[in-house]
């Protein structure tokens, strides 16, 4: 069993890792030459982006249809985590204050894999440390796995510590979705900024 769900996490990994690539050059920000960044349509990523119904931190129903009309930039975390999740979504605070008007026609969302500690009132307190227009969702475990599915995500509670607290490991790219619902690119927190950058205008300017 452990190998077979090793297994699998190597072939999540890998066709992630090839179909966020696969979008990049398509997209036009890998490739040869900077005319290549104005192309007008960057092809979906297919399989990824699907139905879901989650809970906003304002408490309303949130479902993957009211995410369409506009690009979107889903990411999943839990707001116990020590450094991965606080990072980016600062990150992303930095983003879009950069990105300026822009930032207007993208959603960006944090999807909590840790519903049993992240209730609604907990998000609330813990997005009011985030740009106001990322919006916080979570909802029953069933609910939560069923967004991870959507997107093929990856998550997994790890043992409890001595104090009763625990991790949860999980999925660290911010998936950049067009507004038909699809995957068109990521942003992974290894790259620089000016490249995620590059992305988010980039997602932005295909779906005006
Ligand atoms: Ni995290």
């Amino acid at each position: 069993m452990r190998g077979l769900r090793i297994l699998r996490v190597a072939l999540w990994a890998a066709a992630l890792t090839g179909a966020a690539v696969f979008g990049l050059v398509q997209g036009g920000v890998i490739g040869p030459g900077s005319e290549r960044r104005s192309l007008p349509v960057a092809p979906a990523v297919a399989g990824i982006g699907g139905p879901f119904r989650l809970t906003s931190h304002t408490g309303r129903t949130v479902t993957d249809k009211d995410l369409k009309g506009k690009p979107s930039a889903v990411f999943f975390g839990f707001t116990h985590c020590p450094d991965v999740c606080p990072t980016t979504l600062s990150d992303l605070t930095d983003l879009m204050r950069e990105l300026g008007p822009d930032a207007d026609k993208i959603t960006p969302v944090f999807i909590s894999v840790d519903p049993e500690r992240d209730t609604q009132r907990v998000l609330a307190d813990y997005m009011q440390a985030f740009d106001p227009r990322i919006l916080g969702l979570t909802g029953t475990t069933a609910e939560v796995d069923l967004a991870v599915q959507a997107y093929k995500a990856y998550y997994r509670k790890g043992a409890a510590s001595s104090s009763g607290g625990y991790t949860v490991d999980h999925t660290a790219i911010v998936y950049l979705m067009n507004k038909e619902g699809q995957m068109a690119s990521s942003l992974d927190s290894h790259e620089p900024r000016e490249a995620r950058l590059a992305k988010l205008r980039l997602l932005v300017a295909n779906h005006r």
